[in-house]
């Protein structure tokens, strides 16, 4: 039988499509499946370490360490195999990955379909792709993400791919400059994160993460939503906005806004806060940028602004991580007139293959909708972290966040404690992260293609076993 794939175009990809359905590459597709399958499912719990393994792994994270001029936050190195959820390291303990490289595998780990995928792409002619030379993947990509974000009536036109979200993030800001050119200014909100690059490190609002860098923008802060003054703080930022474009006419390119914050902490803000600023940009002729880096795919829509019904002021939108490759949206009216969007790859064969099966598969669970997967599993993660907060008062709460992204406070919100509270999870076997300051928070990226209530009955149980001893 015909392989069925959404990656291949019989009429263009006739001499690939021949060979990714010849009957031997069917052997052995099956073949491979078979022999993960067989693996994978020795994985199914979380497990401490094989104390014959230590002294080797130990060894290979202090090369690691050496090698990379520091060692990873956790002592992680890959042994190559999970399950879903948990995944294999390699000195033989199994820990429940609910943090997935901070929102990226969102299909677990050694997944049966990203395999698929990656036989079509290695079946390929190339390793990579790029601006120069595009394979069909790369068009459905393109086609499939333009076609998700239009869903909802928003006027999105074109869809640039590329390897980092830092990198979506830096050409959303080159179609805005360019576009409102000689403006030069940017506003974002309090507490956001941009990403790692120059530009991006003056948006981000860590003076950490610019120390000893030079300034690059000139960047200008309204306040965030706040849920313990949703009033005050929506009205304050819209008035801190009205006093910005009036301060500084005619000089600022774009509205540059995380929905939910992330790094900043899980504070998704609301419709209402949102609205007012688009709202008064659109007036303005000041255009909107949401980055969706983390939260594509995570709430009840494939995008935020869709979740948060913002459709009508998505003039550009980045995302990134969960889809394997990352792309800048933008509409017809926005195309830069001059040469200054390319990178020379876009991402790798396998990245845009894989990225294009997580859609598929996202879609086929029904994560999307009011009451989606992605929705329900939040209730549910939600409901079990409220138990928790009631029945530790003090030492946990929340849970804060939205959809896939879900995070509490540990103790007395400090740094030191949320970093103790980590490692010990970590130690018992359920990887999160910290997020935020003045509260940090543990933020929890479950993987939405394959996260069950059974995996989250199981990381409460290990937020249980450490928050009581606190
Ligand atoms: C909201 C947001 N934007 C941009 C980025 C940067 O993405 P990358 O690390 O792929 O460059 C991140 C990464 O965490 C993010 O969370």
């Amino acid at each position: 039988m015909e392989r069925e794939s959404t990656t291949v175009i019989p009429e263009i990809g006739l001499h690939y499509s021949t060979l990714v359905n010849d009957e031997r590459v069917a052997r052995a597709r099956e073949l491979l499946s078979e022999a993960l399958q067989d693996q994978r499912s020795k994985i199914d719990g979380i497990r401490p370490a094989d104390p014959a393994l230590v002294e080797a792994y130990q060894a290979k994270l202090s090369r690691l360490a050496a090698a990379r001029g520091g060692a990873p936050y956790f002592p992680y190195i890959s042994g190559g195999l999970g399950n879903g959820p948990f995944v294999q390291l390699g000195d033989g303990s199994v820990k429940l990955d609910f943090i997935v490289g901070i929102g990226v595998h969102g299909m677990g780990h050694s997944d049966p379909r990203m395999l698929d995928a990656t036989i079509d792409a290695a079946l390929e002619d190339t390793v990579m792709q790029g601006n120069l030379q595009h394979d069909e993947a790369s068009l459905l990509m393109c086609e499939k993400l333009v076609t998700l974000a239009r869903r909802q009536g928003a006027s999105l036109d074109h869809c640039l791919l590329s390897t980092s979200g830092a990198m979506a993030n830096e050409n959303s800001l080159k179609i805005a400059f360019h576009h409102r050119a000689p403006a030069s200014r940017v506003i974002c909100i309090d507490n956001c994160f941009a990403g790692r690059t120059l530009a991006l490190a003056a948006l981000t609002d860590r003076p950490a993460y610019r120390s000893g860098l030079p300034a690059t923008l000139d960047v200008d802060y309204i306040t965030m939503f706040h849920p313990s003054d949703p009033e005050g703080t929506t009205r304050s930022a819209l008035e801190g906005l009205q006093r910005l474009l009036d301060r500084y006419p005619g000089q600022h390119a774009c509205l540059w806004l995380e929905l939910v914050a992330g790094e900043g902490g899980y504070y998704p803000g609301t419709r209402e806060y949102f609205e007012g600023l688009c709202k008064l940009c659109r007036e303005r002729g000041v255009l909107v940028i949401f980055d969706e880096v983390q939260t594509f795919s995570r709430l009840s829509r494939p995008f935020a602004f869709q979740h948060f019904g913002l459709d009508a002021y998505a003039d550009i939108v980045t995302l990134g991580k969960i889809t394997q490759v990352c792309a800048t949206l933008y509409g017809t009216a926005l195309k830069p007139k001059g040469p200054i969007l390319s990178q020379t790859f876009t991402a790798s064969t396998a990245s845009i293959r894989c990225g294009l099966a997580v859609l598929d598969h996202l879609e086929a669970m029904s994560c999307f909708g009011d009451n989606g997967w992605n929705m329900r599993r939040h209730r549910y993660f939600r409901e079990r972290l409220e138990a928790l907060a009631a029945k530790y008062p003090g030492r946990i709460q929340g849970p804060y966040g939205e959809g896939m992204m879900i995070a509490f406070t540990p103790g007395d919100g400090s740094e030191a404690t949320a970093k103790t509270v980590l490692t010990r999870l970590y130690d018992d076997g359920l990887m999160g992260f910290l997020a935020g300051s003045h509260p940090t928070r543990l933020r929890f990226l479950p993987p939405p293609g394959v996260t069950e209530e059974f995996h989250i009955d199981l990381a409460c149980e290990c937020i249980e076993r450490v928050v009581r001893t606190l």
